[in-house]
């Protein structure tokens, strides 16, 4: 449902993926993984049409979309939710959960709209007693709950994660945790997510994309990464 294929992207001339390649299967759980600097919001960045690509293809849900601006292809059901987790500062809670809801495709039937909510609220209860705050006060978990919450509303095919429990706490990471093994066990839609630490992606991800300066170095199941890789490229 996501390839690949030789992308090359550029920061002004300075030359940061070379030839990135790699697939994703509807459903699939895989987590991009290296060093800080080796290119991996890079990569989520070229896929949502943020960064363009000097050469290379990109093909998703059986469509070219290389060139798409990033609105098409969030239409599309390709969902972002940052590093930096852009939250708008100035709209309230509701106001950015709004947004991914609006992101969405087709017709959306009465009660859908509060159906998705409900189900947003489910998994992340505390963003109900936190509606009429702005974006721009939030601790950090409560921003990253905001940002996977808003992608979801979107009802993506695809969900990019850009490490969903950087600088959050233990408790926080291990709700995030269970609400990925929620989605990969419902088969929804697939989900690249860039993570560092092994036991994380490990205990997450099918599949593994190991990237070191701006390229990808390994790439297979997830109980198939080597020592010497793990050595070398990642941290533990
Ligand atoms: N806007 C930019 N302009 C110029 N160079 C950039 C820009 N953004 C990132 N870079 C450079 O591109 C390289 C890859 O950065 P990227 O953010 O993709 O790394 P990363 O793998 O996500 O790292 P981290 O684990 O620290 O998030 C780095 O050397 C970085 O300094
Ligand atoms: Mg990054």
């Amino acid at each position: 449902m996501l390839r690949l294929e030789n992308v090359n992207a550029y920061y002004g001339e300075s030359h940061i993926l070379r030839n990135v390649s790699f697939t994703i299967e509807p459903g699939q759980v895989v987590c991009l993984m290296g060093r800080n600097g080796v290119g991996k919001t890079t990569t989520l960045k070229t896929l949502t049409g943020l960064l363009p690509v000097r050469s290379g293809k990109i093909f998703f849900d059986g469509a070219d979309v290389t060139k798409e601006p990033t609105d098409r292809r969030a239409k599309r059901g390709l969902a972002y939710a940052p590093q930096g987790r852009e939250i708008i500062p100035h709209l309230t809670v509701r106001e950015n959960l709004r947004l991914g809801y609006w992101t969405r495709s087709g017709s959306n039937p009465n009660g859908a709209e509060q159906a998705a909510f409900d189900e947003v609220f489910g998994l992340f209860p505390k963003l109900t007693q936190i509606l009429d705050r702005p974006g721009g006060v939030l601790s950090g978990g409560e921003q990253q709950q905001l940002a996977i919450g808003r992608a979801l509303l979107s009802n993506p095919k695809l969900l990019l994660l850009d490490e969903p429990t950087e600088g959050i706490q233990p408790s926080i990471v291990d709700q995030i945790e269970d609400v990925i093994i929620g989605f990969k066990n419902s088969r929804r839609f697939a989900i690249l997510l860039v993570e560092q630490g092994l036991h994380f992606a490990a205990r997450l991800a099918e599949k593994y994309v190991v990237m070191a300066k701006g390229a990808v170095v390994a790439s297979g199941k997830s109980d198939e990464l080597s020592a010497e890789m793990v050595k070398q490229h990642l941290t533990v």
